[in-house]
Order: C-alpha cells, then structure tokens, then sequence
C-alpha cells in the first residue's frame, strides 16, 4: 500500500515539486526545503511553528500583510455567486469597479485597463500593444523596445527578451528580436565624474535612451520599458530630474513610455502608482504583485486614451487575452484589499515611515562589508563589497560562499526571510509588508546586524 499524501513531505517534496528559480542539486544532496504553514500579519511561520519576519513581503506581493480573515471571506462569497466568466467580450461586476477604481488611482488619462494574471504577462501585453499601436498608425517598423542594464521584467518570450539578465536569457534563446539595452540608475556605481552629483547621472542617464533611440532609428523604436525603482541589481532609485528628462525624450520621438511596476506600485514606494511619487504620466503602467496582497493572482496593463483610440474604429481588436485574466474571485479579492490600504492608509504608514526604515537600515553601514543602503518606500537594497574604500566586488566564487551558502540559510535560521541575491553585485534586498513600523525596523536591523558582522570571516 502507497505511503497516505503529507506523510513525509520533505521527501515528497525532492521526489515531485519543481520549484521556480530554484537549485535542485542542493535538495538532492540532502538539503531541506524550507515549507511554510502559515502567515500572520508581517511573520510566516514554518511546518515546525517557528517564525520568521517576512522581509519579501512573500515576493513583494503580501502588501497588506497575511491571514487576513476579511480577504478570505471576499473570495470565498465572490466563488460562491460568480466563480467564473472571462472578459472575452463579456464583463463581470468585480472586474468593473476594478477598472474604474485603478483608473482612478492612475495619473493623466491612463483609463484603460487590461488584466492579466502576473506581471510577466502584463509586460507582454504592454509589448504586443505597443507594436499593434504603432501598425495601426501607420507605423508599422516601430517594434523595438529599450530597457535597463540588469532590470527584470518577467519570463515569458517576449518580456524576458525586455529582461536584461543574460543568464536568465541564454538558455532560451532566440528569443524575441530586437530590444536593447540602456545604463541603469546605480548611483553607487555611476561613472566617477558624476560621483557627487546625482542630478547629473540621472540627466546622463536619461540622455542614454536617447542615444539609443537615435542609434536605431527612432522609426524603428516603439518603447521604453523602465520600472520606478529598479529592483534587480538591487533597487535603483530615479535621480532627481531622471524621469522627466525621459518622458520628454519619449514625447520627442513618439516612443511609448511603459511604467513596470509590477513591485512599485500598490503602496510599496508610497502611492498606488509610484509613477505619482516621481511625478511623471507613463503611457502604460504594469503591475501585479499587491493589487491583491497575493491573496490570489492578478495582473493588469493600464494604457492611455491615446492607446485605446484605434481600437474603437471598425472591427479592429486587440487580439490578446488571457483565460483567468481579470477573474472576478481576484476582482473582488482585489477590491477588498485595497479597501484595507484605504481605511488602514497603509500607503500613509509608507509615507510617514520610509525615512525611519531607511535610516535604520543606514546604521548598518558601519559593518565592514555594508557598502551601500539604497532605495524610497518600503523597499531597500544593501549591497555588499569586498573593500569600502575602493567599492570592490566579491568575484563569482566569494559571492557564492558569501550569498548561497553563509547568508541565506544564516538569515533564515536568525528569523529573517528576505533576499540574497546576485543578479547584479550581492545585494540584500528588503520589501517587508507595509504594515510594519519602527519596532520591526529595530528587529530587521538587528537580525541584519548579527548576521552580516559574521559575514567576513564566512567568505
Ligand atoms: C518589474 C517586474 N516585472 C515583471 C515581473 C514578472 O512578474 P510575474 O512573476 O508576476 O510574472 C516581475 C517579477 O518580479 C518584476 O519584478
């Protein structure tokens, strides 16, 4: 007779689950995998009932925090009354008043919303309905799309060929031709002439599109795909001035600007849509993520008027849809949660707290691998050197004993879920629910502390 399920679930796991992003080899060697029971509030708790704070927010998704009770009930009402019907030319309540209500949230005339069911697809829809946009207006050659050194921006075909992680990339190629690249924001890392103005990165940074643009044509370029803050590489904040010095650029050569917040918006900078904490109109927004707190999946392209005109004339259609995209168990769920952020003002908590958060993560820097603590809102990179003075990096082999095989499972076992990563230099990233204060702050702090002032002599 079979073993009944849930008997060994460590095994079950190595034997069955294939985890996304994930290493295998270590579980087969006798690994554990780490497996989460429960949430509550900012803590996740493991099968054997320890906690940890959820410095991730899971995967800067559970803005409003775990086990909220309210949520549950939304979906469970919602599944009842309507389980489902897709927007394929029908409509449901819940996605409605979703889309008026993110229209709303939305600056300038961006009314048009798309949904998905993640950020990756999201981005694709943004991709597709920029080349279509631009066939329709008798442009047919602008197809080509820019982004950031190091920026991730999903993996399906067309939003890994936006993705600039050649590692991620290669083992799936040809993808999607023609996107290229453009300097990131890494002000730690900005060419030394601009090592005390960041004002003037951000412009040289900005002029990079620009020259890009120029190098391929700008008959041939169709858009810009750049997130808020850059999180891969470690969180990369707009300079002053960065922003509108790209959407004038953008206006000058009729290339569309695509706001990826797929980690930004929904209160982890501050506003619903951190393209209002910089002050500047996209002409799409993507997003995912915290729309729902990940109580269950949704995504969505929003799009300006300009965007949708074509597409009110004659048969044309957008031919690009998704089954589950705008279900309405995450329609509602999605309403409910931004109710929460609404009567809680959790974007309030980021605004009034993202100066403590950053100054308590700064004191950090007197640990001698802390080279820099960078980052707006709730979401924080420190990035790890070999050497202060000169910024020196770990080589690939010090950043794998350091990131994989010291800190992650030092981290863990101090209590602190978040991220080590090295997409770019090692990093250390924090995306914490926004619920959270200055008591967490101190204990995120301190866990950071015990564990990185080990650091050194790990490597
Ligand atoms: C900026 C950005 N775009 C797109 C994606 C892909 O989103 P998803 O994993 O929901 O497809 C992510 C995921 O983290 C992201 O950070």
């Amino acid at each position: 007779m079979n073993t009944p399920l849930g008997t060994d679930r460590q095994q079950a796991a190595r034997d069955h689950l294939w985890m996304h992003m994930a290493r295998h080899s270590g579980l087969h060697n006798g690994g554990k995998v780490p497996i989460i029971s429960r949430g509550e509030g900012h803590m996740i708790y493991d099968d054997a009932g320890r906690g940890y704070i959820d410095g991730l927010a899971g995967l800067f998704v559970v803005n409003a925090g775990h086990g909220r009770a309210e949520l549950a009930e939304v979906m469970a009402k919602q599944a009842e009354k309507l389980a489902f019907m897709p927007l394929w030319s029908y409509a449901h309540e819940p996605a409605i008043d979703l889309a008026e209500r993110l229209a709303g949230y939305a600056p300038g005339d961006l009314n048009r919303v798309f949904f998905t069911t993640g950020g990756g697809e999201a981005v694709e829809s943004a991709f597709k309905l920029a080349k279509q946009y631009f066939k329709l207006k008798g442009q047919p050659g602008k197809t080509k799309v820019i982004s950031r050194a190091l920026a991730y921006h999903g993996t399906p075909q067309g939003a890994l060929a936006i993705t600039s992680l050649p590692g991620m990339k290669t083992p799936f190629e040809p993808l999607v031709p023609g996107t290229f690249r453009v300097p990131n924001t890494n002000f730690y890392r900005a060419p030394e002439m601009f090592s005390e103005n960041e004002k003037d990165f951000g412009l040289w940074a900005a002029e990079r599109i620009r020259e890009a643009i120029e190098f391929e044509g700008a008959d041939s370029v169709a858009a810009v795909f750049l997130e808020p803050v850059q999180n891969s590489g470690g969180c990369f904040p707009p300079p002053p001035g960065y922003f509108d010095r790209v959407r004038e650029i953008c206006d000058e050569y009729d290339v569309l600007l695509v706001s990826d917040e797929t980690i930004c918006a929904f209160g982890r900078i501050g506003d619903m849509f951190a393209c209002n904490d910089f002050g500047y109109t996209p002409d799409i927004i993507t997003s995912a993520k915290a729309l729902t707190s990940g109580y269950v999946p949704l995504g969505v392209m929003i799009a300006s008027e300009k965007l949708f005109e074509p597409f009110t004339k004659g048969d044309t259609t957008f031919y690009h849809g998704y089954t589950f995209g705008g279900h309405p168990v995450a329609a509602a769920v999605a309403m409910a949660n931004l109710d929460i952020f609404e009567r809680e003002d959790l974007n309030g908590n980021v605004h009034r707290n993202a100066d403590a958060f950053k100054s308590t993560l700064e004191k950090l820097k007197d640990i001698d691998i802390v080279g820099d603590v960078r980052g707006a809102g709730y979401f924080y990179g420190i990035e790890l050197v070999k050497d202060k003075s000169t910024k020196e990096t770990f080589n690939d082999e010090e950043s794998e004993r350091l990131l994989r095989d010291y800190l992650t499972p030092a981290l863990w076992e101090a209590g602190l879920y978040c991220r080590a990563d090295d997409r770019g230099d090692p990093v250390i990233q924090l995306a914490p629910p926004i619920t959270i204060g200055q008591p967490e702050f101190d204990q995120i702090e301190s866990i950071l502390r015990s564990v990185l002032s080990e650091a050194s002599s790990k490597i």
